[in-house]
């Protein structure tokens, strides 16, 4: 089969990386996770006192910033292993600030064309299939609701051992939405050739075998 490019976009704990990460295993294609990116800013960010509002500091700081997106999922920042670190409430907040702003997202996306220029990619974010990889092959547009997306997110707490609260889960993902959504650049909105696939009633393998159904048809065209 020939390789394509496929753009997965949809809101936050739509399931988009655990997906994207099993489809790239079954088709050999690598995962890239843009939102790991806009995590990676905001940590170091946090880190060097910058403030997540100042756009041009942000800019200059990602001028000498090396982030690497590893074929294993893991990411690293300046050469150090960050995985676990930029998946806080705090940092994914502070991911949702610093994509608000054109230049932040003017370097990332450079730096995220260059990474598909081979294809056989599978890229997942916000604005894959509207800005990033607009003329990929394969343009998917993950969605649940919240509640459903609330529950999937206490669950993987539970199997970390960690406690949660399903109200407060959905408020923070209604308030990442409005931020996404409502953003004056590159909001998230689907792109009008990206087929809708809506998980909240299904499970990872029934999305995975819609999806690949979806890649086979787009690669025989
Ligand atoms: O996919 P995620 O939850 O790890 O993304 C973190 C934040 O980064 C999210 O609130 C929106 C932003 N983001 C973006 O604006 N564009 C992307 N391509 C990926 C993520």
């Amino acid at each position: 089969m020939k390789k394509i490019n496929i753009a997965i976009d949809g809101p936050s704990a739509a399931g988009k990386s655990t997906i994207a990460r099993r489809l790239a295993k079954k088709l050999g294609y690598v995962h890239l996770d843009t939102g790991a990116m806009y995590r990676c800013v905001a940590f170091k960010a946090r880190k060097l006192g910058i403030d997540w509002m100042d756009e041009a500091a942000l800019t200059k700081m990602i001028q000498q910033t090396l982030i690497e997106l590893k074929t294993d999922g893991t990411v690293f920042l300046d050469q150090q292993d960050v995985s676990q670190v930029i998946r806080s409430n705090e940092i994914s907040m502070g991911a949702s600030c610093v994509s608000m702003h054109e230049q932040v997202r003017a370097a990332l996306v450079q730096q995220q064309q260059k990474m598909a220029e081979n294809k056989g990619v599978i890229m997942d974010g916000r604005d894959i299939g509207t800005v990033v990889l607009k003329d990929a092959e394969l343009k998917i547009f993950l969605t649940a609701s919240p509640e459903a997306r609330a529950q999937r997110r206490c669950l993987e707490n539970a199997e970390k051992g960690l406690e949660s609260d399903v109200q407060k889960i959905t408020e923070e993902i209604r308030k990442r939405d409005w931020q996404d959504t409502h953003r004056e650049h590159s909001p998230l909105i689907r792109a009008e050739d990206a087929k809708e696939v809506d998980t909240s009633n299904l499970s990872i393998d029934e999305v995975t075998e819609v999806i690949l159904d979806l890649v086979k048809d787009a690669c025989c065209q």
